[in-house]
């Protein structure tokens, strides 16, 4: 992988001169401030992402494609599944404002899917767009409690299970609920080697907790926390694909409008101050200006995952 750098250290002390102390924040994320945090980014995401309400990644396979077919590729990769192994049961879980479940429903009439997410707000929003699908019923669930009984084919994710506050207890809880020939698909962001976190100078420390930061993510789950916790919860792994070339144009073209933004360190601080510039949003302009760092150094990968049922 191609290796650009940016000056870490320089944009540093411009974050240190806009917001003092942001450098050593402690700031944990729970459940409500994660639902502010996505009732924020949710309104702004639907403005510069994806009018549909896409919250995750763009995949991109070809030179042709557009925005908007990029980010159907994950609810394609399922839509794979459900065709091969004739599902007729879909859970998804952390669905935002319902972009894959309501493109899923919409293309398979017979099938029922449910679509849940501990975001009331962004529900609400999801069920209004999809009020003639009469197959799809939205959920309010926070997959770190204890799962309701259900029995299902596919369980779902799309860069949600990052939240987790233990990736093994969520997949006991998916696995239990799962039919014989049932599959996990995931798509997230992992943390690839743990040896690497180890060689980070300071400099790259800092800016990888504030990357974890602008997530509102304590940090990134290790991709050796879902293969220890399938092999605990008797799930094989079927696929592992990285695909973290296909997302990183979009992270830097991310970069650029963030390094762009903090040419003017003083009108951001200026508008932070103000709360002309929402606090959220600012968390996010400093993960797109660190994050393509760690993707292209390989310290941080995106997946897209199967577990299937021993
Ligand atoms: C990056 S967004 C992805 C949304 C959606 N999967 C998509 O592809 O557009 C992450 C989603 O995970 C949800 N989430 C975070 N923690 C959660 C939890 N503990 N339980 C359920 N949903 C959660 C958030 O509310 C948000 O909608």
């Amino acid at each position: 992988m191609r290796k650009r750098d940016i000056d870490i250290c320089f944009y540093l002390k411009v974050l240190d001169e806009v917001l003092p102390g942001v450098l050593n924040t402690q700031e944990r994320f729970d459940s409500p401030e994660i639902v502010s945090y996505y009732n924020k980014m949710g309104k702004l995401y639907k403005k510069y992402h994806s009018d549909e309400g896409a919250m995750h990644f763009p995949v991109k396979t070809n030179e042709f494609e557009r925005h908007n077919e990029k980010l159907l590729y994950q609810a394609l990769s399922v839509s794979q599944l459900i065709k091969t192994h004739s599902y007729t049961k879909i859970v998804e879980l952390g669905c935002g404002f319902g972009f894959n479940s309501i493109f899923l429903a919409r293309l398979f009439p017979n099938v029922q899917f449910i679509a849940t997410d501990i975001n009331e707000h962004n529900l609400n929003k999801a069920k209004r767009k999809a009020k003639l699908l009469h197959n799809l019923t939205f959920i309010r669930m926070n997959f770190n409690d204890p799962f309701p009984e259900f029995s299902c084919d596919v369980v779902f994710g799309v860069e949600t299970l990052c939240y987790a506050e233990r990736i093994k207890d969520v997949l006991k809880n998916i696995s239990s609920n799962l039919n014989s020939n049932g599959r996990i698909v995931l798509f997230d962001c992992y943390e690839a080697n743990q040896s690497t976190y180890a060689k980070l100078n300071t400099y790259e420390s800092i800016a990888y907790k504030l990357v974890c930061w602008g997530w509102a993510l304590k940090k990134f789950p290790a991709i050796q926390e879902v293969y220890s916790g399938a092999e605990e919860c008797n799930l094989s792994v079927e696929n592992e694909q990285d695909l973290t070339q296909n997302i990183i144009s979009n992270y830097r073209v991310l970069q650029g409008t963030c390094k762009r933004i903090f040419q003017f360190p003083l009108i951001v601080r200026v508008c932070l101050k103000l709360k002309l510039l929402n606090r959220f949003l600012f968390m996010h302009i400093v993960n797109g200006l660190f994050g393509t760092y760690f993707i292209e150094n390989q310290h941080l990968k995106y997946y897209h995952l199967i577990l299937k049922k021993k």
